[in-house]
């Protein structure tokens, strides 16, 4: 689980907490409710943080941990939130093979978390993927929508200054 820690302090508002219990409310004796109200706090919240989990587990009346499981177990539910700036390392083959873990690695050393976590400051998340279809600029990493090629675990810090 530490690897899944949020280092980011929660912040939600009172009209979110709102709009959560209502929703809540209105679906909770429905066979099959949890899945979709955890979708719909995502949609409110953008991540599904611990703060999130224990709301949902309070109003439906079920054990916090069944909501961890189900939080943990399917991807589409992320744990914690995502930076302003989204990097994403291609771990597809062809950038594997050229060094793309080691650029990762780097990454997480510059910026003090793991994959899946985002800096305190809502700054940087750090996420793998796969192939993004540039296999031929690889090893590849994406900040938001941009891609960087041909990329060595030494260029990145460089790259990183330039986010302000
Ligand atoms: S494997 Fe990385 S872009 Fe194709």
């Amino acid at each position: 689980m530490s690897s899944k820690k949020t280092t980011v302090p929660f912040a939600g508002t009172k009209e979110q907490e709102e709009e959560l219990k209502k929703i809540i409310a209105e679906n909770k004796n429905q066979k099959g409710a949890l899945m979709p109200i955890m979708q719909k706090a995502q949609d409110i919240y953008g991540y599904l943080p611990i703060e999130v989990q224990t709301m949902i587990a309070d109003e439906m009346g079920i054990p916090l941990e069944k909501v961890y499981g189900v939080s943990t177990f399917y991807s589409q539910f992320a744990l914690n939130p995502k930076g302003k700036y989204q990097i994403s390392v291609c771990l597809g083959t062809a950038c594997y093979v050229k060094g793309s873990g080691d650029v990762y690695a780097k990454i997480e050393e510059i910026l003090g978390i793991k994959g899946g976590e985002c800096t305190p400051d809502g700054k940087f998340s750090l996420d793998a993927c796969r192939c993004v279809g540039a296999c031929g600029l690889a090893p590849v990493m994406m900040i938001n929508d941009e891609v960087y090629g041909r990329l060595k675990p030494d260029d990145v810090k460089d790259i990183l200054a330039k986010f302000n």
